[in-house]
């Protein structure tokens, strides 16, 4: 497999062609941002952590029957993914209040909800990803019913095995973002990344943030969090 011209370059990642036009290679950056790109600032060894953990929490989720764009680890930072036009959509899971709809809605965050809670924005940092709902994505054509139907199902499938697989490293899943793509033939595919800086991951005994938040909220520990979530997940 060969490395080829850059595609893309986002916040965390750049994205590379391969010689197999179904592949594209995804390597991980340090470079972190919050708040829709306002807030800049680097977390040393971040790109290697977020690599190696969403590929494991991918294998494990394509294990229990979700399919995913992962094919195969290159290196540190790097990762062989299919190529998929991704649904312009970021899907939010939540199961204790917390960030934006402790906020929006007045509670604290820590508070359990009844049920979990699912939310979409429409991908654009210029609108600061605005809040969408089956209407909207209907209506601009961003997914089907069908594809949002998929979506939704397989959203809260990757909650309920992330949350039991992390409840067993005395992690509690707080709440996560996903980005799903569609594949040339059309197959619906979990993309992007699953790590600390798309997730909030609450120490389960001492409540502790092992995530983003604590460069979001300029809490101190930032390397040390993410190094914890790798130790937990990988034994490293
Ligand atoms: P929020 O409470 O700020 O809306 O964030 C909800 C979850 O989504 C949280 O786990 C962090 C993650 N997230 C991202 O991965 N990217 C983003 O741009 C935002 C705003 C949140
Ligand atoms: N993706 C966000 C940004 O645009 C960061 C975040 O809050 O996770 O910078």
């Amino acid at each position: 497999m060969e490395k080829r011209e850059q595609l893309y370059e986002g916040k965390a990642k750049k994205v590379f062609a391969t010689d197999d036009p179904t592949l594209v290679l995804v390597d991980y950056k340090d470079d972190a941002t919050a708040f829709n790109g306002l807030k800049k600032g680097t977390i040393a060894g971040k790109g290697v952590i977020n690599n190696r953990v969403t590929n494991h929490l991918m294998k494990l989720l394509e294990k229990e029957g979700v399919p995913t764009h992962f094919v195969k680890e290159l290196s540190d930072r790097e990762t062989l993914v299919k190529k998929v036009t991704i649904v312009p959509l970021e899907v939010i899971v939540r199961n204790i209040a917390a960030g934006s709809l402790a906020k929006r809605l007045g509670l604290n965050e820590g508070v359990k909800m009844a049920k979990t809670v699912l939310e979409f924005c429409y991908k654009d940092d210029a609108l600061g990803d605005p809040m969408v709902n089956s209407y909207h994505i209907a209506a601009m054509g961003w997914a089907t019913d069908e594809e949002m139907a998929l979506i939704s199902s397989y959203s809260l499938k990757i909650n309920e095995v992330l949350s039991a697989y992390l409840r067993d490293l005395n992690i509690e899943l707080i709440d996560f973002k996903l980005e799903f793509g569609k594949t040339a033939d059309g197959t619906i595919v979990l993309a992007d990344e699953i790590s600390p800086d798309t997730c909030r991951f609450w120490d389960s005994q001492t409540h502790e943030k092992l995530d983003k938040d604590r460069f979001r909220r300029d809490l101190g520990g930032v390397e040390d969090a993410y190094h914890e979530i790798m130790k937990r997940l990988m034994g490293e």
